[in-house]
């Protein structure tokens, strides 16, 4: 060998140690154990089964490293024994993760997310995530299926009440909150869970808003709506994703080698794990997408979907595909490494067992406060005639009434598998035990659920009403009517609610409506006869002592929606950030103002419905407070912002009312002309701040051309030179605005 070729192939094979010495200690661990398994070890880590009902088929499923990982199970003393077999008895001793749907909660439940998203806090949000981690963990539940952040304009579809709303933005932010809370700062520690981000992707933008149906949604759209919330995920950190039901465009999100391929790993760079839905690779036999779960696991496969779940087409079929060619087993290796490397993370080789703690995690007065203080923050202040609210000295007695007054189930709302109602404290039971001594409490529940057709009981309530100063009507949807697969097509009060509250008005007394439900409603004539309006959405655990404070005046209303609120089903999908017609809506006439043999001609022609008008029953971001706030007029720092500056705009917020309380002040941007059609306004940014009562505190928010970039025809995201207006106002559809131009 010549010196020249001595010397080359010692730098080649310094290059080459260099390279080892720096690849990751857990990379190399993992290249390690590959490197050991069998191809029929490898799928059984991609295979994920339900604990439930299951234990004895799953110390075998353990042991001869059949499953890498467990829904479902929930039994600390089970979770170590399968977990033993798994470290100690299984070949390769890998360890199983645990995994459970923890929504709003284990035990001490939180509002539904689409309350927590109505807080615009994402420190609620975020400690939410933190209890449901403490006590799941507690069992041995080390993954979590949430944050769901999936954008959803559609209150008919159930599952709105498991998402943070219509909004990108709002739903990026508080959906990265909730993956922190779950996942800690170090996700190996034993109080944290991994999150998951769902459902990869625009599965709330179902047809017609029926679960699991179909979805078209062009990719323009995906990037600018859909796509946003699953970025700040995994900006977040967030250690998994779960593919969606539906299908997009053709392709049901379990196939899709553009989602989960090319826009996932490819564009995102993402290492975390891809698991399908419950049964979602299977599912595209039905879906007419696959013609036997041979083709299903391969078509999962090949499109990066790295754990089956419940569908059993990879423990049944991959060997056989890997074998025949079709399914290359490059692609098992990389779905394995995604896995193992989940478990390096989450410490499950150096800790694999839970410590059998009891129910020591669960209830502690420290989650019960946040979960309080969470549910506070959640309720939506929508009315206040008079300022009914908060109820003054003045007031001797109150009727509390309606269906969801003493439910200690359907407070819940959805997802909330292992929640305990008994630990539920109700409106009626934190009124009695927080303010009885102050008021006198008359009971009278009216209707006994939700949908109670039976009108007997509600001239009891009103006789109860007659006797009291005020009434207070706790109104809404049990738990089990949204949530999954729990859509509706007429989305207003169930039951004979509305005739209950028509009996209650008629007695002259203050009425107080409070909505506890899973979705938006369309209230239009409860709101009109009611003369205070809470939306609490379902508050959870502590649902009754927030709103007894809420009421009583201890506490005041903060939250904002965080999805715009119909007046009739029909206007759906009704949102705030839709595009500029070429005809927008103008002297509106509605449909009982048209005079009989009106002209075709006679009434215009813009953009609006005879019935409804163009405008939502209440508006995203909207929500009062017992206090009010001047808005002063925005300032900017510039009237031109480069492509590489940076332009502050600021406005003061002055407290004119007697309370101190806490606005969320929000900012809103409009592109006016673009090379596509712009939205009429899309939000920014936003903070929740507290000003004393007579205080005034200066707002202020920082914009880069990089805020007013949006995704183009060539799937390009950049921004565009040109003239922009903006707003700091409290609500999507208030406030003065300013101009400034982008060179
Ligand atoms: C839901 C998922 C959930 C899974 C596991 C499915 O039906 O769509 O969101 O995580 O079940 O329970």
């Amino acid at each position: 060998m010549k010196i020249k070729d001595i010397i080359i192939l010692a730098l080649l094979l310094a290059v080459i140690t260099g390279c080892s010495e720096k690849k990751d200690p857990v990379e190399q661990k993992i290249d390690q154990l590959i490197s050991q398994m069998t191809l029929k070890e490898k799928i059984g880590q991609m295979n994920q089964l339900t604990g439930i009902g299951m234990a004895d088929d799953m110390t075998n499923a353990v042991r001869n490293g059949d499953v890498g990982s467990i829904l479902n199970e929930i039994d600390a003393v089970t979770v170590n024994k399968l977990q033993k077999i798994a470290v100690e008895e299984s070949r390769l001793k890998i360890p199983l993760i645990f995994a459970r749907d923890v929504i709003h909660g284990y035990k001490t439940i939180f509002p539904i997310p689409l309350g927590q998203a109505a807080s615009w806090n994402p420190a609620v949000a975020e400690s939410g995530a933190r209890v449901a981690a403490e006590e799941a963990s507690s069992v041995g539940i080390r993954w979590t299926f949430a944050p769901m952040i999936d954008i959803s304009r559609d209150p008919r579809w159930g599952r709105i009440a498991e998402s943070c709303g219509e909004d990108p933005y709002l739903t990026s932010v508080i959906g990265a909150a909730m993956v922190k809370g779950f996942q800690g700062d170090t996700l190996s520690a034993p109080g944290s869970i991994a999150a998951c981000a769902k459902h990869f992707v625009g599965y709330g933008a179902s047809e017609s808003g029926k679960d699991y149906n179909t979805t078209w949604i062009p990719e323009l759209q995906l990037r600018e709506v859909y796509f946003p919330p699953f970025q700040a995920a995994i900006e977040a950190g967030a250690a998994t994703f779960m593919c969606s039901f539906n299908d997009i465009n053709g392709v049901p999100a379990s196939g899709s080698t553009f989602l989960n391929r090319q826009v996932l790993r490819k564009e995102w760079k993402y290492d975390g794990v891809l698991v399908s839905d419950w049964g979602s690779i299977e599912q595209m036999i039905p879906h007419g997408f696959c013609a036997d779960l041979k083709e299903a696991g391969e078509k999962a496969a090949i499109a990066g979907v790295d754990i089956d779940m419940m569908g059993y087409a990879y423990i049944n079929h991959l060997e056989e595909l890997v074998k025949s060619g079709a399914v290359n087993e490059k692609l098992i290796d990389e779905a394995v490494r995604n896995i193992l490397r989940l478990k390096f993370r989450l410490g499950l080789f150096e800790n694999p067992y839970v410590k059998e703690q009891g129910r020591d995690a669960f209830y502690t007065e420290s989650s019960l406060q946040k979960a309080k203080d969470a549910a506070i923050e959640s309720v939506v202040l929508l009315k206040n005639d008079n300022d009914v609210l908060p109820l003054s000295n003045n007031i001797k007695s109150v009727a509390v009434v309606g269906p969801l007054s003493d439910s200690q189930a359907d407070q819940l709302g959805t997802w909330c598998f292992d929640a305990e109602p008994e630990h539920s404290v109700t409106p009626l039971t934190a009124i009695r035990n927080d303010y009885g001594t102050q008021v006198r409490v008359i009971a009278e529940e009216g209707l006994t659920y939700s949908r109670d057709k039976n009108a007997n009981g509600i001239s009891k309530a009103v006789a109860a009403a007659r006797n009291a100063d005020v009434i207070l009507f706790f109104a809404g949807e049990e738990a089990v009517l949204s949530g999954e697969a729990r859509s509706r097509a007429d989305i207003s009060l169930p039951g004979k609610q509305m005739e209950m509250l028509a009996a209650l008005k008629q007695t002259g007394k203050p009425v107080v409506m409070i909505v506890m439900a899973g979705r938006p409603l369309t209230i239009e004539k409860e709101v009109e006869m009611a003369d205070a309006v809470l939306y609490a959405f379902h508050g959870g655990t502590m649902a009754g002592p927030a709103l007894a404070d809420l009421i009583f005046g201890k506490a005041i209303p903060s939250g904002k929606l965080p999805v715009t609120m119909p007046r009739m089903v029909g206007q759906v999908p009704v949102y705030y950030s839709h595009k500029m017609t070429g005809r927008p809506a103008q002297n509106i006439t509605l449909i009982d103002d048209i005079e009989v043999g009106a002209k075709q001609t006679s009434i215009g022609f813009t953009s609006y419905h005879l019935d409804a008008g163009d405008s939502p029953l209440f508006p995203f971001g909207y929500g009062l407070s017992y206090t009010t706030f001047k808005y002063g007029d925005v300032k900017l720092s510039a009237t031109a912002l480069g492509m590489n500056d940076e332009l502050t705009a600021t406005c003061d917020i002055t407290n004119t009312g007697n309370y101190t309380a806490s606005e969320v002040v929000q900012l809103y941007i409009r592109d006016k002309v673009g090379s596509l059609v712009r939205p009429v306004k899309e939000l920014k940014g936003f903070d929740k701040v507290q000003v004393e009562a007579g205080q005034t505190k200066t707002i202020s928010f920082t914009i880069t051309a990089n805020d007013l970039a949006f995704w183009h025809e060539d799937m390009a995201k950049r921004p565009e030179a040109g003239d922009f207006t903006l707003w700091i106002a409290t609500d999507s559809s208030s406030g003065t605005s300013v101009d400034f131009t982008l060179r």
